[in-house]
């Protein structure tokens, strides 16, 4: 393996348009402060980037929904967020943002020396533009109806309905949601990064040379390469924004992708500036290994976009890993901002003060790294209690305790080991090489597991010896007996930093001692004979029924409320008789019903009319099974034009009710009817 003399590690810069909530946490930002934090303990060179990110179209959008600046919302937030990673114990060196003055400069430096060296395809393409906002509209700024299932609130970007990816030209009857009116199609041009020319190099720098990143990782990329790939535009015609430093360019900014990244240096040098570095040995030096870590949405950008633009320009390293995760749910939903279903770090923090390492434990144990999981508040209590409290906390309380008990908090000498003593050092020594070689290879979960095997270890020490038994009798037996078990919970607040930094530090308080180095872990010397410790306080204590309930409630109130918004639905603009009656509506039977391939949400229905048998295809597979329908009453419109869904001519409509949680249910007539009768 390759010998770094520095550690550059970056961890994903969070959108200043919201708080940071347990998903952020356990994705990002605990794997990476696990990671440098052991780095540090082994004395390496190492700086830890952060930041926030303060570009791009939401912003913009938020900003312009609550009447007041960009730079308003990205203030508030990036206060906020600082202040819940600082609490977290997330130990960044520099934590600054892409609005700073020396980003801007950075980033605009950064795309200038491209543009010198001819590094981008410049095009002018048509794009939809808002005359009354007079504004160039961002993909997701632009409604309409989706060309393969008909669902008229289709993005831009995407339909949520039927899933395809879309291009804003693809909408049938466009409207920008900034001013509602129908934007007309104006000619722009924009700068483009040629990602297709660097495909070869790529195939061999990931596909090849990369083969131990993560699988998630390392499939995504291969899977982008597979399909190949394309230029991307790094300019956007955006207000907000570093501005495009190129004459002819105004009213034009940096991509946020392009500029955000950049962020990670710009953040360095200011880093650097501060602390008399040298900014340039951390992110132009071969012998600096640059780390990203990051979630999997961002996986494309760390390992494509990004390496791309820091190879284009030639003077930077490349990233050595990219250790993505996938992500975190919250009982069993998906996390969601705009949804409020998330535990939100700086709610936590006033509801279970004191209590940060408990949610960095739960979350390091449950951490997504190879595949989505669920975070539940009965997870969090049974982790507290049965883990921490019982195990951990246990363990150090009772070794001060009863080194009190016997001898007055002075630390008694190590003498001759049993064979068993032997077995269980030996066993406290054998955890370091594991731990390392977990946390080395991004196995947070692992080295956490072992982490917690060496209070185990001490635990099961302390019950197999029982030393308050033979206290009266071999005194000099419990000597030892204590003296290793203090031994041991030294090791804890080793083995424990980079994981839980606010307990190690209480241990070290309550043992009266500083910090040791990590490779001093798994040693039986870490505490001399004679060495007064001080008195216990407890580490963690229990969490009750009625403090988890209380987090239930919270989330059951969101959905709740989530549900009467919904409700709240406005109704749609009034139409006239003439309008109602072209609807030919009719009720009718489903005959045949299959799933169509690679779809989630689509089915194809064979529905007899009355007047004929035909084909329908209908985005309700999430709320039924095809098995399961085969015979039902529906109500079908039968005059709307035929169309092409995922090469399925659909000839018709069925309706359907939706409730507020997006449930699907057929509608229709309430007696017996045959089908063809009409509905009016
Ligand atoms: N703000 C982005 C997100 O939350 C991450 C940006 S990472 C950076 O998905 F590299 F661009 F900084
Ligand atoms: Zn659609």
């Amino acid at each position: 393996m390759k010998k770094f003399k520095r550690y550059t590690v970056t961890s994903a810069l969070p959108y200043a348009n919201g708080p940071v909530h347990i998903g952020h946490l356990a994705g990002v930002y605990i794997p990476a402060d696990i990671y440098v934090r052991y780095l540090r303990g082994k004395g390496k060179d190492v700086v830890f980037i952060g930041g926030s990110d303060e570009h791009g179209v939401p912003i913009s959008i938020k900003a312009k929904k609550e009447g007041v600046t960009p730079q308003d919302i990205v203030d508030k937030y990036h206060g906020i967020i600082k202040k819940s990673f600082e609490e977290f114990g997330i130990s960044f060196d520099v934590y600054s943002r892409t609005t700073s003055e020396t980003h801007h400069k950075t980033a605009s430096e950064f795309f200038k020396k491209l543009y010198k060296d001819g590094k981008f395809v410049e095009k002018t393409s048509e794009q939809y533009f808002d005359e009354e906002a007079q504004q160039f509209l961002a993909d997701r700024y632009i409604i309409g109806t989706c060309p393969h299932c008909s669902n008229e609130n289709a993005y831009g970007d995407q339909c949520e309905s039927c899933g395809t990816t879309l291009s804003p030209m693809d909408l049938i009857n466009p409207k920008s949601t900034l001013s509602g009116s129908m934007p007309i199609k104006k000619e722009t041009k924009h700068w483009y990064l040629p990602l297709d020319q660097y495909e070869e190099f790529f195939k061999k720098w990931i596909l090849e040379d990369h083969k131990e990143w993560k699988a998630n990782v390392y499939g995504q990329c291969k899977s982008w390469l597979d399909s190949g790939l394309h230029p991307r535009a790094v300019s956007r015609d955006l207000n907000w924004g570093v501005p495009v430093p190129v004459d002819g360019a105004e009213g034009k900014v940096l991509y946020v992708w392009f500029d955000a990244p950049i962020g990670y240096i710009s953040n360095t040098i200011e880093w650097a500036e501060e602390n008399g570095k040298d900014w340039k040995a951390y992110w132009q030096d071969e012998e600096t290994k640059l780390v990203h870590f990051i979630g999997k949405d961002n996986i494309v950008f760390h390992c494509l976009i990004f390496p791309a633009m820091l190879k284009a320009h030639g003077d930077y390293i490349l990233p050595d890993n990219v250790p993505g995760n996938e992500f975190l749910n919250l009982e069993n939903d998906k996390i969601s901002t705009s949804r409020n279903w998330a535990v939100w770090l700086h709610e936590y923090l006033v509801e279970f003060p004191g209590k940060e390492d408990v949610l960095r434990y739960v979350l390091a144990s449950n951490m997504p790294e190879t595949k989505d999981n669920d975070f539940t508040w009965k997870d969090f209590q049974a982790r507290n209690n049965n883990e921490l409290v019982a195990i951990l906390g246990n363990f150090v309380n009772r070794s001060v305790v009863l080194t009190q008990k016997y001898y007055q908090g002075v630390i008694p000498a190590l003498g001759e080991l049993s064979d068993y003593d032997k077995e269980a050092v030996e066993e406290l020594a054998s955890y370091k090489e594991k731990i390392e070689k977990s946390l080395e290879n991004y196995r947070f979960r692992e080295a956490l597991k072992d982490a917690m095997c060496l209070a185990r270890l001490g635990n099961k020490y302390l019950a197999d010896t029982e030393p308050w038994k033979i206290a009266k009798v071999d005194p000099k037996r419990v000597e030892t007996i204590m003296n290793i078990c203090l031994q041991i919970t030294a090791n804890l607040t080793i083995g424990f930093e980079p994981f839980l930094p606010f307990t190690t530090k209480k241990i070290r308080q309550i043992l009266n001692i500083e910090t040791f180095a990590w490779d001093q872990l798994g040693s039986t010397e870490l505490l001399k004979a004679g060495h007064t410790i001080n008195k216990p306080f407890l580490l963690f204590e229990k969490i009750e029924d009625a403090e988890i309930e209380a987090q239930v409630n919270k989330l059951v109130e969101t959905k709740k409320a989530q549900a009467a918004e919904k409700e709240a639905a406005p109704a749609k603009e009034e139409i006239n008789f003439d309008d109602f009656t072209k609807l030919d509506i009719r009720t009718g039977t489903i005959l045949e019903a299959e799933k169509v391939p690679k779809t989630k949400k689509l089915l194809k229905l064979l529905v007899d009319t009355g007047i004929d048998k035909r084909v329908v295809v209908s985005g309700i597979a999430e709320s039924y099974k095809p098995e399961d329908i085969i015979g039902k009453k529906i109500s079908i419109l039968i005059n709307l034009a035929p169309r092409k869904i995922k090469g399925i001519e659909s000839q018709g409509m069925i309706l359907m009710a939706e409730n507020n949680e997006g449930e699907l249910g057929f509608v229709a007539c309430e007696k017996d009817f045959p089908a063809g009768s009409e509905i009016r």
